[in-house]
């Protein structure tokens, strides 16, 4: 049995904490932005979008199962920056997908880096999780390069796997296992 976990997550510049009814507005701020949802599976949010979204993710903080998520706005200095959530996967929620999105404003500083990383300490050190994936459409460079930062290793370049917005698309795989990942 998991000890209950002690959130927010604290990291040199950023704190990860739960949802509350005040990030609908700062959620549209960013994910309205057509640039922002170009590779994710989701439109342009409108107002609704943001609500409905901030809603599910407020209930996300105590995955346990198979398919529960963890989501966690990431701020700076006060200000939503952007978020990142870990999903648990696999019979026994051994495993886990990791996924972000940032304010295009915040690009460029390492905040998604450092959040990411933040996130990946707790997959492996909280969860024991043995292996942590992310997806992505295989045109979203800064995603890999982000990956790639984060020391996981390319494991995959699915051709036309997915069809989204209507046209198939390529998917690339990055891992890490918990044998790769030193705890900070
Ligand atoms: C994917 C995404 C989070 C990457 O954002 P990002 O700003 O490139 O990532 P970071 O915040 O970690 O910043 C890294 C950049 O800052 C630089 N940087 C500056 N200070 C840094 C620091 N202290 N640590 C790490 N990088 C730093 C890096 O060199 C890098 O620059 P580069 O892009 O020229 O290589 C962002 O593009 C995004 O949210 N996209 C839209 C949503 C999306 O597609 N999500 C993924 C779906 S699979």
């Amino acid at each position: 049995m998991r000890a209950s976990l002690a959130l927010p997550l604290r990291t040199d510049r950023l704190v990860l904490r739960p949802y509350t009814t005040t990030d609908v507005e700062p959620t549209l701020d960013y994910y309205r932005n057509p640039a922002v949802s170009r590779f994710l599976l989701t439109e342009p949010f409108g107002f609704e979008d943001a609500q409905q979204a901030v809603e599910r993710r407020r209930q996300r903080t105590h995955p346990t199962q198979p398919g529960d998520t963890l989501a966690l706005v990431v701020e700076n200095d006060g200000r939503v920056v952007g978020d990142v959530v870990l999903e648990l996967l696999g019979e026994r929620a051994s495993m886990g997908e990791i996924g972000w999105c940032f304010h295009p404003r915040y690009a460029g500083r390492g905040f998604a880096t450092e959040a990411a990383s933040a996130l990946l300490d707790l997959a492996f050190g909280h969860y024991e999780l043995h292996r942590v994936k992310a997806q992505m459409d295989a045109r979203n460079t800064a995603s890999a390069r982000l990956c790639e930062r984060l020391g996981m290793t390319k494991e995959a370049h699915l051709r036309q796997d997915w069809w989204s917005k209507d046209e198939w698309t390529d998917t690339l795989v990055y891992a890490v296992l918990s044998e790769e990942w030193k705890v900070g």
